[in-house]
């Protein structure tokens, strides 16, 4: 089996902060160590120029990403770790689905539309301040992902509606010019924690209360006595509950050390302890990575040198898709025989999943979906009649996905097949038969 494809990319536009750490770094290097997943880490710099102008700082922020993510110990021998600009396919690759999107479904994107409804709320025009590359910002995100054929992609909430959108992308561009695109799906780590930030609300850039990853010792030890608490003396007991200090320490503590402060907290530890417990239980974890940090930052040549091989390699894979993807869409060299005039399209049609009706020694009447080249997607439980199972396709194939959940009785599910498989090829008959 080919192995699962995991991939995401981090915005180069900030200094990576604890929050980061917690929820993305630490559970993505240890994702990458996983036997049977190929990952694909990158530094999205073209994505950052959507929001970024200043160029000294995007060129810091790759470079303490980068940087970030190495010292965690994300190897770049084992996984792909590249900078996207470096990879030429990828805005390539973003106008031949800029072309297959209907402006429409971009219009839709939430980060748009919260742009619009700002500008509308303060009586402007709609677009003001809008960049094109704003609208286009979804456009770019299906590329990163669809260019490595990706089926998992960690992601933050806010950005499930892109994979969405991806999906959407990659299907018009099958259904157009054949199967060349695997469907992404997203992946929300809920086990993951969200960090608060020094007042307490999530630790986020956008509110200036985070805590950076690799600040140097002291500095930790000031940022950390910042936290906000309540203001119980020594010696009453304390909560844990809504205490960021606590919640930061969860985060860093084995299960028993975090039993321990909770009981101190009980106890009425003074708050200067506590921030001292959580200083140095934080500081325990970072110190071997912040030395190596260290290392990696006073030495960018290498760091450029690491991520030039990354592109390459990740350059193997794009290159010869792109070549691929520009045949199918007619970018073609003329040397050889040109299509014939009027040649027809691929088979589409042959291309298609397709539903079969059957009957079972049972005596009861089952249907199956299978895709083009016949592997099973969705298996029926058994109907009384052919009538019934006939009625249960036709819901399947007039309402597509939408009819999943209300079927669900009737549905048996198939070993390996994801939820996603299915919806995009009861998507695909749907386009097939609105064509
Ligand atoms: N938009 C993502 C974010 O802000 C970053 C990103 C760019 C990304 N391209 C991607 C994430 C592709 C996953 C896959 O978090």
């Amino acid at each position: 089996m080919n192995p699962l494809r995991v991939l995401t990319g981090i915005t180069t536009t900030g200094t990576p902060h604890l929050g980061n750490y917690v929820g993305a770094i630490r559970p993505a290097v240890a994702a990458s160590r996983n036997a049977g997943t190929d990952s694909f880490y990158f530094l999205a710099d073209y994505h950052a120029l959507i929001k970024c102008d200043e160029p000294a700082r995007i060129q810091r922020s790759t470079l303490e990403i980068a940087a970030s993510w190495l010292a965690a110990g994300l190897d770049p021998e084992r996984v792909f770790f590249y900078r996207q600009s470096d990879i030429p396919e990828i805005p390539e690759l973003t106008w031949l689905l800029a072309c297959v999107t209907g402006k429409g479904l971009l219009n839709r994107a939430h980060a748009y539309k919260a742009a619009v409804d700002k500008n509308t709320a303060a009586g402007t025009e709609p677009d003001t301040d809008v960049t094109a590359g704003l609208f286009m910002y979804p456009v770019l995100m299906a590329a990163d992902i669809l260019m490595f054929k990706s089926h998992r992609i960690p992601v933050g909430r806010d950005q499930i509606q892109h994979i969405e959108m991806a999906r959407d992308m990659a299907q018009s561009f099958n259904h157009l010019y054949g199967e060349h695109f695997a469907m992404p799906e997203a992946a929300i780590e809920e086990s993951v924690a969200t960090l608060p930030g020094l007042d307490g609300r999530k630790m986020s850039k956008s509110y200036d209360n985070t805590i950076p990853l690799f600040a140097p010792r002291e500095q930790l030890r000031k940022l950390i006595a910042g936290i906000v608490t309540d203001s119980r003396a020594p010696g009453e007991p304390k909560d844990t509950e809504g205490s960021a200090l606590f919640q930061i320490y969860q985060a860093f503590a084995s299960a028993e050390e975090t039993e321990a402060l909770r009981s101190a907290y009980a106890e009425g530890i003074a708050w200067g302890d506590a921030k001292e417990r959580l200083f140095e239980r934080i500081d325990r974890e970072v110190a071997p990575m912040r030395e190596r940090y260290e290392a990696l930052m006073a030495d960018p040549a290498r760091m450029e040198a690491t991520l030039l091989a990354g592109a390459a390699k990740a350059r193997q894979l794009a290159t010869p898709f792109m070549a691929e993807l520009r045949q199918a869409v007619g970018l073609r060299g003329l040397g050889a025989q040109a299509a014939a005039a009027g040649a027809a399209r691929p088979a589409i049609k042959a291309a298609l999943p397709s539903f079969k009706q059957y009957r079972e020694k049972d005596g009861q009447f089952y249907f199956k979906l299978v895709d083009a080249k016949g592997h099973l997607l969705l298996q029926s439980a058994g109907f009384a009649s052919p009538r019934d199972a006939g009625q249960a396709i036709a819901r399947l194939q007039g309402e597509g996905k939408g009819a999943l959940d209300g079927l669900a009785d009737q549905l048996r599910p198939v070993p390996d097949v994801g939820r996603a498989d299915i919806e995009a090829a009861l998507q695909a008959l749907k386009n097939a038969a609105e064509a």
